[in-house]
């Protein structure tokens, strides 16, 4: 429990930051490929809810996640960067993001010499990420992927995300709690990896713990 005026100032101060022990992980060629990737994801990710903040969450997440279950750490983490580039055009247009995404990125990774014999699989990790819409992911690196990617719609994070998609949809606090009660508890059942589902697990129990919490709060109990 946070209660010193220095543990809040602290907390005031921090800054986000992604995890920098990759590069120790792979080849300076694949490190180089990736930072390029990123620059551009950057450039092409523009969303309060799926903007560059979630895909960088979901990046540690897939880095942290695919060690432990043996991906190809380049195909994950590129695909990673640029699964949500297609958001753009879906609000815009209504185009599924995941397949603008999938084309859009091979375009690009194309322009940077990207190795051919990964395009494939990179490709079909950001088509398949979103498997309510589409053919549900079939290698280890598009699990992760799918993985990494609703986990960060869970937890404290989730939380965050939630009320912040609420507000764009007009949805007020009670709303928004109601969404998280009917949507957001069940979503272990989408994890592909036992990695991700025992990180799943710790951030539903969170989830329910904050329920319970705001229950006490509307009721004027806490
Ligand atoms: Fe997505
Ligand atoms: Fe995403």
């Amino acid at each position: 429990m946070i209660t010193s005026s220095d543990n809040i100032s602290k907390l005031q101060k921090k800054e986000w930051t992604i995890s920098k022990e990759l590069e120790r992980l792979v080849s300076k060629a694949d490190w180089q490929m990736i930072q390029k990737v990123e620059e551009f994801a950057r450039e092409n990710l523009d969303s309060p809810s799926h903007g560059y903040d979630h895909t960088q969450r979901v990046y540690s997440l897939a880095y942290h996640i695919g060690k432990w279950e043996g991906a190809d750490l380049l195909v994950l983490l590129t695909a990673t960067l640029l699964h949500d580039i297609g958001r753009v055009m879906e609000e815009g247009i209504g185009a599924d993001h995941a397949e603008t995404a999938a084309y859009f990125g091979k375009d690009f990774l194309k322009t940077i010499n990207f190795p051919r014999e990964k395009l494939k699989p990179v490709f079909l990790a950001i088509k398949q990420h979103r498997a309510r819409r589409g053919a549900e992911p079939q290698s280890v690196e598009a699990k992760v992927l799918s993985d990494a990617d609703n986990l960060d719609a869970l937890g404290a994070i989730g939380l965050g995300r939630t009320f912040t998609y609420g507000g764009r949809l007009n949805r007020d606090v009670r709303g928004t709690v109601k969404f998280i009660q009917e949507n957001m508890l069940g979503r272990i059942d989408r994890m592909y990896t036992q990695t991700a589902r025992r990180l799943a697990d710790r951030r539903i129990a969170y989830m329910i713990q904050f329920l319970h919490r705001v229950e006490d709060e509307v009721h004027g109990l806490k």
